[in-house]
């Protein structure tokens, strides 16, 4: 706590604190619970080039999805570039050429037109065709937008065979932030039985198999156990693919812990018998992740109080009447300056924050903090409460505006 108070001090605010000992400690455990998977860091969460020393200096592997990724990669460490797969189901032919000028050659097709692009490149392209598991308990229904259904996998199969290009198998993603590993463990089996239709029909085995992404975050002191959640996945692997080389391709699950957004009042009012308190951090800054991937986080304060809870409404720095970062909570009373923080908002946080009224954008303080010193502070808001209500006060404008991919993955547009 008094870290906070001290880094605030040296800084200002909104600052968001990056503990690179929180990293490699998210990285090595998947490393620990699925020792048998190579796991492809997918940069997207958080594409710092710190995460790619720190994956580098475990013996890891990067999944980019972009020239940019890519060459963050090469900067950092071009050595990483032989332990880099290219996950993007669709690429511009300047993109795949940079590729393979820079030694990545596994890339992923989940169509015709994409499978045609490597026609060039018969002698050089590893293929991974990403096939769709869509489902509804995700948080983000990757498998709607990308991924072939069983038609086109045989379809891309008997293309491949019939034009000498080189598949290695196939990737999936079942969606983000799972809280099951059940549909993990289906979308396994399924492969085994694409997988066996190959043999049966080329003759061949596919060596490798990419479980994606999809590993669960800990958010909100949830009793979620990314040990519990791989054993069963473990098991599925040695039941259905013993003799294949495994990737996996997690991004949330590895960044999520590593960081913290430290914010400071700047305004209050009493308003509808409740305090509204204005932060200098919202929905279009490090809380970004409550506009794009239906996230909630909660709000801690660094001040300690016996003064008895009030009803409270968090409010970002914008003029925006969505940036709301908890609508309805009991929380000791505040004031103007008191700091405030959130625990593991490492994952899709400060890349999806934009500058909205051209705001100042957090600072990214290097601070190798232990998550553990701050797990048992007494949690100030209840979560599902939190959802219903941020329903219940913005309605459909709210679901619509503040988790836009949801929102339009539901309509299926
Ligand atoms: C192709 C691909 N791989 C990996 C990931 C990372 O997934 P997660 O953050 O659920 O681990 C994503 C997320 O969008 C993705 O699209």
């Amino acid at each position: 706590m008094n870290s906070i108070k001290s880094l605030v001090k040296k800084h200002g605010s909104p600052i968001v604190l990056f503990s690179k000992k929180e990293f490699k400690k998210s990285y090595s455990s998947l490393q620990k619970f699925l020792p048998q998977v190579k796991h492809f860091y997918s940069l997207k969460p958080l594409p710092f080039e710190e995460c790619v020393k720190i994956v580098s200096s475990c013996k890891g592997y990067v999944d980019v999805a972009s020239l940019g990724e890519l060459e963050m990669v090469k900067k950092v460490d071009p050595t990483m570039l032989s332990r880099c797969i290219y996950t993007h189901p669709i690429k511009k032919d300047a993109e795949i050429k940079s590729a393979f000028e820079n030694g990545v050659d596994v890339m992923v097709v989940d169509n015709m037109e994409e499978i045609k692009k490597f026609l060039p490149y018969k002698d050089k392209v590893k293929i991974l065709i990403r096939l769709g598991f869509p489902n509804d308990e995700a948080k983000c229904n990757l498998s709607e937008r990308y991924g072939a259904d069983e038609a086109t996998f045989k379809e891309l199969v008997n293309f491949a065979f019939d034009n000498q290009l080189n598949i290695i198998g196939a990737s999936f993603h079942v969606g983000s932030q799972m809280q099951k590993p059940t549909e993990h463990i289906n979308a396994i089996k399924k492969c085994k039985v694409f997988y066996d239709w190959v043999f049966k029909n080329h003759g061949t085995r596919f060596g490798t198999l990419d479980i994606g992404g999809g590993f669960p975050a800990k958010y909100n002191n949830s009793d979620m156990d990314l040990e519990k959640f791989c054993k069963p996945i473990g098991e599925a692997l040695e039941n259905f693919f013993p003799n294949t080389e495994i990737w996996s391709e997690p991004g949330r699950s590895v960044a999520a812990n590593c960081m913290i957004a430290v914010s400071r009042v700047v305004g209050k009012t009493f308003k509808n018998g409740k305090m509204w308190y204005y932060l200098d951090d919202g929905v279009y800054g490090t809380y970004s992740g409550m506009m794009y991937e239906d996230i909630t986080y909660e709000l801690y304060s660094v001040k300690k109080s016996n003064e008895k809870p009030i009803a409270s409404i968090f409010a970002g720095p914008t003029c925006d009447s969505v940036d709301i970062i908890v609508p309805n909570v009991m929380f000791q009373p505040l004031d103007i300056g008191d700091i405030l923080f959130s625990k593991r908002i490492g994952a899709y946080s400060v890349t999806n924050r934009t500058r909205f009224n051209l705001l100042e954008l957090a600072k990214v303080i290097p601070y190798d903090f232990d998550l553990e010193d701050f797990e048992n502070i007494s949690s100030s808001t209840s979560v599902s409460e939190e959802k219903n209500l941020i329903q219940k006060i913005f309605g459909t404008v709210f679901n619509h505006t503040v988790a836009p991919y949801r929102y339009f993955n539901k309509k299926k547009i």
